[in-house]
């Protein structure tokens, strides 16, 4: 297939740069990753490597792929062959519960937060605290560590009691951010987390990849916003019409580069 003639790859996270004693084996990988909607292959093959520590973004454009990739990983879809890899030890995902056990978080552009709760309800949805034989909620320190939660992550919120609905589009992924952080997730996959976010806010969420990426956590990074993902991600996966084009280093591209590789005009180039 023509796609792959000159397509670019890297080693991830740059093996000769891993300082001496640091993991090489992949928090998460996928290898060969299909997968067929009837006769359209919205994924071919694809192999992703995610390493403690290492952002990676994903790019392409709309229909390469992104959204499958990233929904294969967390578990909300199956893929057709192939297969996934947790801490090298294959792995099933039937269910985003399934992955959630793995350590694997996923935020969502139109993201699964319960907008009557509050936010610290939003953080231990499914994992609340409870006191005693009659399994009362505590609430009082459910409050206490969602707001260390979000001191820790410098994410300003003025109550944790206040209805998740009234927070702003920035807020909300914030918090989601935040929930993945608080349960100690390995790796955190990011679908178009910043797409419907002002200025301020989609540069607050990409302080809080680089924060969660100091903590060792895994990112997986689905944007459009080159610039962004060139400023945060190690390295930048290309997807063109299901297939990886290219693995790119960030210092050894340029947002340019990226969008060639992305329209597929530097398949021809090289
Ligand atoms: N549930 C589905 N049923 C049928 N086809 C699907 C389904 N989900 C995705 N596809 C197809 O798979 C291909 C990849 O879609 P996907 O949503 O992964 O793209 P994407 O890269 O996330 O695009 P965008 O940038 O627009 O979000 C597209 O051709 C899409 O139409
Ligand atoms: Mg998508």
């Amino acid at each position: 297939m023509a796609a792959a003639v000159g397509s670019r790859t890297c080693a991830p996270a740059g093996a000769a740069e891993r300082p001496p004693g640091a993991a090489t084996v992949p928090l998460l990988e996928a290898r060969g990753v299909t997968r067929r909607y009837g006769n359209v292959a919205a994924l071919s093959g694809v192999d992703l490597q995610v390493m403690p520590g290492e952002v990676v973004g994903v790019v392409g454009d709309n229909g390469a792929g992104k959204s499958t990739l990233v929904k294969i990983l967390c578990g909300a879809v199956q893929p057709s062959s192939g297969e996934l890899l947790v801490n090298g030890e294959p792995v099933t995902f039937r269910s985003p519960k399934d992955s959630r056990q793995r350590g694997i978080e996923v935020v969502y552009q139109d993201l699964a937060l319960a907008t009557e709760l509050s936010v610290a309800d939003n953080i231990f949805l499914g994992r609340e605290h409870r006191n005693g034989l009659l399994r009362v909620l505590d609430r009082a320190r459910m409050a206490r560590e969602a707001e260390e939660a979000l001191k820790s992550l410098a994410i300003e919120i003025h109550s944790v009691k206040a209805r998740t609905g009234l927070l702003s589009g920035g807020q909300r992924q914030a918090v989601a951010v935040a929930r993945a952080v608080l349960w100690g997730s390995n790796v955190l996959l990011l679908d178009e987390p910043t797409a419907a976010l002002a200025v301020m806010e989609s540069e607050k969420i990409g302080q809080l990849v680089s924060e969660v990426a100091k903590r060792q956590v895994g990112v997986v990074l689905v944007s459009h916003n080159m610039p962004q993902v060139h400023a945060l991600c190690d390295r930048i996966v290309v997807l063109l019409r299901g297939r990886v084009v290219a693995d790119l280093r960030r210092d050894e591209t340029d947002v340019q580069d990226i969008v060639m590789w992305i329209t597929g005009a530097a398949l021809s180039r090289n």
